[in-house]
């Protein structure tokens, strides 16, 4: 919103991390908040780990509407809230959390957001086989919300034992899930009857963008590839996917998406994901 028209019934949004100079999180929400013309306003917080429970009951005694949470507190911050959604608790990942008159209740909003982005284009998890690159922190959330949707999944891992730990730990939401290596083998072995490929690995992002983690024979129409790197906008895991004939999603989408879930649980309304979505993309510099 524009800053001007600050009222004394603003609501206050916001964002904890550290660093945060970077996000992209206020140019979406105030963008949704004005185009929607409602009261509120979106703020970065810059919150350093020894301070995190400080800035909740700052949260709570400032009346702050909603938080999202960002590297590094998604862990941590946790143990100062109230209530965790189950899935975020499986997750053991918060990245927003809501503020009822002094009851923070915290959500996963990533894994939603991933699984929403994926139904905009038409790749329904259920019973599909999704082949999921990385077991880092995205992957997790991802897989989570996968295994939960009833994909068939297959975990992929530069170091396979932590594919392999990823995998033991959802066992219990899908059966046979697998998990294995990177290396051309495994990788040509787990795409043979994939219908989704994820790549949340930082194979590909900037300053690696020359980098891909799939060698472009594998690529094939009838093949959804979501990679959720943002930075570029276009990597060259979509670029080569998109040239063999499969269906394309890029990062931006699940940034919006997780965006407007939240914004959904704080305003009570419903958020403009596709006006979200550009002003992710003007904010991080990419054409639209
Ligand atoms: P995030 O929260 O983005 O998932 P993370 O938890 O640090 O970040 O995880 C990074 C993931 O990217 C890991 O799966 C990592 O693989 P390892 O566990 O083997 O380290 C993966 N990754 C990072 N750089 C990579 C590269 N150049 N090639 C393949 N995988 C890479």
């Amino acid at each position: 919103m524009d800053g001007n028209a600050v009222s004394g019934r603003t609501r206050v949004c916001g964002v904890i991390g550290d660093p945060v100079e970077h996000t992209v999180s206020p140019a979406m929400h105030n963008a949704a908040f004005a185009a929607l013309g409602i009261d509120y306003i979106y703020l970065p917080f810059r919150v350093r780990k020894e301070h995190l429970g400080r800035a909740m009951d700052g949260v709570r005694g400032l009346n702050i509407r909603g938080m999202n949470v960002t590297i590094p507190h998604k862990i941590e911050v946790m143990a100062f809230l109230d209530e965790i959604e189950p899935l975020a608790r499986r997750i053991g990942a918060v990245n927003a959390i809501t503020n009822d008159d002094g009851f923070l209740t915290g959500s996963n909003t990533d894994a939603g957001g991933f699984i929403q982005a994926l139904l905009e284009h038409g790749a329904k998890p259920a019973g599909r086989k999704a082949v999921v690159l990385g077991a880092g922190g995205a992957s997790r959330a991802i897989s989570f919300a996968l295994a939960e949707k009833g994909a068939r999944l297959v975990i992929l891992n530069r170091h396979p034992e932590r594919a392999r730990d990823l995998a033991r730990q959802i066992s219990d939401l899908s059966p046979g899930i697998e998990a294995g290596g990177l290396s051309e083998e495994d990788l040509s072995a787990a795409m043979r009857d994939a219908e989704i490929l994820v790549n949340t690995t930082s194979a590909g992002m900037t300053p690696e963008a020359s980098l891909t983690p799939v060698p472009v024979g594998l690529l094939r129409p009838g093949l959804t590839v979501f990679d959720i790197v943002y930075n570029p906008a276009e990597t060259r895991l979509l670029r080569e996917a998109r040239a063999a004939g499969a269906a394309v999603i890029g990062g931006v989408d699940m940034l919006a998406w997780q965006g407007a879930l939240a914004f959904e649980k704080w305003t009570g309304r419903k958020a403009p994901v596709g006006l979200m979505k550009q002003a992710a993309m003007r904010a991080l510099g990419h054409e639209n």
